[in-house]
């Protein structure tokens, strides 16, 4: 499999909610690895970067308000394959077909306050990575665990 990076956010409704530990867990307990992290209130032109696939969608002004209404927790994980399984960890978007055992599935109430961000692609990833991080705030480390996966 294929060591991958990407780009996790806790959106402020979870940070509000207290759910960060709770969320970051999930990954630490999945076996990926922490690179990159910090808490962060997103400026506007950052959200529409970071978001530019939504622009001119209906969503798109409810989405950025949202976004930059309270603290973030910004992060980048490591792990094989980590792109397509952050998203199964994360649930579907829309939280009515979000399964229990997802994040969503088990904290969301609503599509828009729907807890957590994760990149789609690796193209994404980069994107969105670069939007938070430079290279130099990338930490770079083994974790034992790593044998036993
Ligand atoms: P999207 O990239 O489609 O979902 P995901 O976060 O799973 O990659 O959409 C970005 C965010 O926009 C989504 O997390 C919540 C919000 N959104 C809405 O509020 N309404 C919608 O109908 C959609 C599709 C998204
Ligand atoms: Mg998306």
């Amino acid at each position: 499999m294929a060591q991958q990076q990407t780009f996790l956010m806790v959106k402020p409704d979870a940070v509000q909610r207290g759910l960060i530990g709770e969320i970051v867990q999930r990954f630490e307990r999945k076996g990926f690895r922490l690179v990159a992290g910090k808490l962060v209130r997103m400026t506007e032109q950052q959200a529409e970067f970071h978001y530019a696939e939504h622009k001119g969608k209906e969503f798109f002004g409810d989405l950025v308000s949202f976004i930059t209404s309270g603290p973030v927790f910004a992060m980048v994980w490591e792990g094989d394959e980590i792109i397509a399984l952050s998203r199964t960890l994360i649930g579907k978007t829309n939280v009515k077909e979000a399964a229990p055992g997802t994040i969503r599935g088990d904290f969301a109430l609503h599509t828009n306050r729907n807890l957590i961000h994760g990149s789609d692609s690796p193209e994404s990833a980069a994107r969105e990575i670069s939007n938070f991080f430079g290279t130099e705030e990338l930490v770079r480390y083994e974790r034992q665990i790593e044998q036993w996966l």
